[in-house]
């Protein structure tokens, strides 16, 4: 018999990642994704930067990645979803089903949206000469890799998703279509941060959000809004969630049940992760609206494990905490946060 190593807790994702050559952050947050530093990435043949944060629970991961001015990246493909939002920067994406399909383009700037259907190959191209393109991808590489362990099978793997990508010209333009209350089925979306909202007064603050199904995902994101010097609702849910600040500056808090808060401070850019079940709560000190965008599990057309789902697993069936309930910390806290802001702001 061979004398074959045994190896035990095999991180197939981590160990893909190890391999990249690029920086990996980790922790719960990072403060500005326009500022990470980037380093050459081989794989995609531009810069980029691993995020590993704590609360994608190993289900979700994401990275920031640079085109350099006037460049493309290196063709991928892949066997997990992937959602991008562009940061910075002009360009165009083309996708196509396999080298002998019709490729479609799409051209984004900043504030831009959309997810590759699965599988689908796709190139980043940035349009301008002058600047690079920063973008950040958010994925669920961790949970696909983890599960088969095989890069192959995910990198190398020939099957096509008609069902997700069916090749229509107009795949990648138009407004969508509204599937329910707070929620568009849609592909593509110009720019997240002017988009129209829907009322969601459950969750407090004078909140505002829209929730969208990206190219048959069962991974899929929202945007949500909430009033200046104001603050939503405690909540909590499954983990693989990351938040990234679009408009306002304020903080959120974090905690397991019964633990110390995590307090992470804010303003466009700041990217956090609610661990699995922790509560959350977000808070808005400044005088303009904030406004985030999560990637976040709970796709509204597909069906998930209880695991994934938002809001469905905890087992008094509580996950909200209402303004009447909270600690009076909370209020505390807010007032000396609001308090600080308009001395820095001059008020
Ligand atoms: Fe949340």
């Amino acid at each position: 018999m061979a004398d074959t190593e045994v190896r035990l807790r095999v991180d197939a994702y981590g160990e893909w990642a190890a391999a990249q050559g690029v920086p990996i952050l980790t922790g719960h947050y990072v403060e500005d994704l326009n500022t990470v530093e980037l380093a050459p990435w081989e794989m995609i043949e531009g810069r980029g930067a691993i995020i590993n944060l704590t609360g994608s629970e190993q289900t979700s991961g994401a990275y920031v990645a640079e085109i350099p001015p006037g460049q493309s990246l290196k063709p991928q493909r892949h066997l997990y979803e992937e959602i991008i939002h562009i940061l910075s920067g002009r360009g165009a994406t083309t996708v196509w089903q396999s080298e002998d399909g019709a490729k479609h383009s799409f051209e984004w700037g900043p504030g831009s949206l959309f997810a590759v259907p699965l599988n689908a190959a796709y190139q980043m191209h940035n349009g301008q000469a002058g600047e690079p393109v920063r973008f950040v991808a958010v994925h669920t590489a961790p949970l696909l890799m983890n599960y088969f362990h095989n890069p192959d099978f995910i990198f190398a793997n020939p099957f096509r998703f008609n069902d997700r990508f069916d090749g229509r010209g107009d795949f990648f333009s138009g407004d969508g279509r509204t599937l329910e209350t707070r929620s568009l089925e849609i592909n593509f979306l110009s720019d997240v941060r002017s988009l129209g909202l829907e009322t969601w007064v459950e969750r407090g603050g004078g909140g505002t959000s829209m929730g969208f199904e990206l190219s048959s995902n069962t991974f899929g994101s929202h945007v949500s809004e909430f009033q200046p010097g104001n603050y939503k609702k405690g909540h909590r849910h499954g983990g693989g969630a990351h938040i990234l600040i679009l408009h306002g500056e304020g903080y959120s808090l974090m905690w397991p049940d019964d633990e110390e808060w995590i307090k992470v401070d804010w303003k466009p850019g700041a990217f956090f992760s609610p661990p699995d079940i922790w509560w959350h709560q977000h808070f808005n000190v400044s005088d303009g609206q904030a406004r985030y965008l999560a990637f976040r599990w709970g796709s509204r057309k597909f069906s998930m494990p209880r695991l994934f789902q938002p809001d469905k697993r905890v087992g008094s069936g509580k996950s909200q905490i209402e303004y009447e309930e909270e600690d009076p910390r909370v209020r505390q806290i807010f007032d000396e946060e609001c308090a600080k802001w308009k001395a820095r702001a001059g008020e």
